[in-house]
């Protein structure tokens, strides 16, 4: 069993840190943060095997804090370790600011010194990471993350400021940082050169388009279009924003045509996958009766009874028996294959076939549909046909 000390736990990083600790075996998390008693700190340094060294300040109210937080406490901190001739495995958060000549880049320098001085004494192994901006759940907002104050103001309805919409930001997701950070306590080493370790991926964007892209998640409830997810930043950046949505806005209503036959929704949309939707349909009714050319759908019922035909459109020709792949509805012939939403199936519905789906059950038949593309209603590639 390990027993992994980590400060400034009820912060951002600390938090998300502490969770996925916890996740692990035979490893018991103890944490430190403003409001607890200094002599708990001694207590919890006596047991530590790894220490996440997050306390820290970023804008304190008085100036002095960083000195006497992000120095100070980390002085405190290794002087009682050596005390007590302790060697456990260190990993502190620093920032790229530590080169800079600012009260907070001069206050993490120093802690980088004390932990370096630290190290070269006694041998024990201390990790400095140099982050820059992370971005993620839980992270404060309207403090000192934009991501943050973007995301929730625009997934809370307020509005954002942007100071300079071509300013460059260099930033880590949360994850990322967090996984660099337990794989060192794995005795995985950060594969960045010593002294200073830096968590990868860094995404570079400006500010314009980090607003913009997170402007396009709130609207892709109505647009229906997917992020590209693909996107390795656009991946973070979309549970970020979702992880700020409101309690009472976790579920949106769909758009939906009602007619005698019964509802239908479209459900997502992306240029690269198609569409998805949904249909409800009373008992008795058939729908559809027509046939693609190049679209092509997948059919799947969700619950109730169902009989999906198919008829083929192709001309009858000289070649028709020449045919490979095996049997084919002659034009004419009516194939028939009765779904029920008992079983999750997939029909695909090809391109040249004439194609409609009764429901024959007593109640509503409730069908998923995806269509390999975006309906245009000005070239819907639909034509109508009875099977
Ligand atoms: N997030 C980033 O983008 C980023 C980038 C570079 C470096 N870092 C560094 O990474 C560390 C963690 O960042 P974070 O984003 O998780 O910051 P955070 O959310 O502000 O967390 C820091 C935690 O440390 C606590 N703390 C402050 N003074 C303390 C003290 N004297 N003793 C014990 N705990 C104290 C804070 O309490 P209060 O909230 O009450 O102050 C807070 O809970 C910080 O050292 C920060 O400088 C972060």
């Amino acid at each position: 069993m390990k027993t992994v000390l980590v400060t400034g736990s009820e912060g951002f990083i600390g938090k998300n840190l502490r969770v996925a600790l916890s996740r692990l075996d035979d490893i018991k998390v103890i944490g430190f943060d403003i409001g607890d008693h200094i002599s708990s700190l001694t207590s919890n340094l006596k047991e530590a095997d790894v220490i996440y060294h997050l306390a820290g300040v970023n804008r304190p109210e008085r100036i002095e804090e960083f000195q006497t937080v992000n120095t100070g406490l980390t002085q405190t901190m290794v002087s009682f370790i050596q005390e007590i001739n302790k060697k456990p495995i260190i990993v502190m958060t620093s920032s790229v600011q530590a080169e800079l000549d600012n009260p907070y880049g001069i206050s993490k320098k120093k802690a980088e010194d004390i932990l370096f001085e630290f190290s070269r004494k006694t041998s024990a192994p201390v990790y400095i990471y140099r982050l820059t901006n992370v971005f993620g759940k839980w992270c404060r907002p309207n403090y000192n993350s934009v991501v943050a104050t973007f995301c929730y103001n625009i997934a809370n309805g307020l509005d954002i400021n942007i100071s300079d919409r071509n300013k460059e930001l260099d930033l880590v997701y949360i994850d990322d940082v967090v996984t660099a950070f337990i794989r060192v306590m794995g005795g995985k080493h950060p594969s960045s050169e010593a002294p200073f370790f830096h968590v990868e991926p860094t995404f570079h964007v400006t500010l314009g388009t980090l607003a913009d892209t997170i402007c396009s998640f709130k609207e892709s409830r109505n647009s229906l279009m997917v992020p590209t997810f693909s996107d390795p930043f656009v991946r973070r950046l979309y549970a970020t924003y979702i992880s700020y949505l409101p309690i009472d806005s976790f579920s949106y209503s769909l758009k939906q045509e009602i007619d005698p036959r019964g509802e239908l929704a479209e459900l997502l949309k992306s240029p690269h996958f198609g569409q998805m939707f949904v249909s409800r349909t009373r008992p008795g009714i058939t729908r559809g009766n027509h046939y693609h050319d190049t679209k092509v759908e997948k059919f799947v019922v969700l619950d109730g009874e169902s009989v999906i035909r198919f008829r083929s459109i192709r001309p009858e020709g000289r070649d028709q028996r020449a045919e490979v792949g095996g049997p084919r509805s002659e034009g004419g012939d009516v194939i028939e294959y009765p779904v029920s939403g008992r079983e999750f199936r997939v029909v695909d519905i090809p391109p040249g076939y004439t194609h409609s789906i009764e429901n024959v059950g007593k109640k509503d038949l409730i069908v998923l549909f995806w269509a390999n593309e975006i309906l245009d209603p000005a070239s819907s590639d639909t034509y109508y046909e009875k099977v």
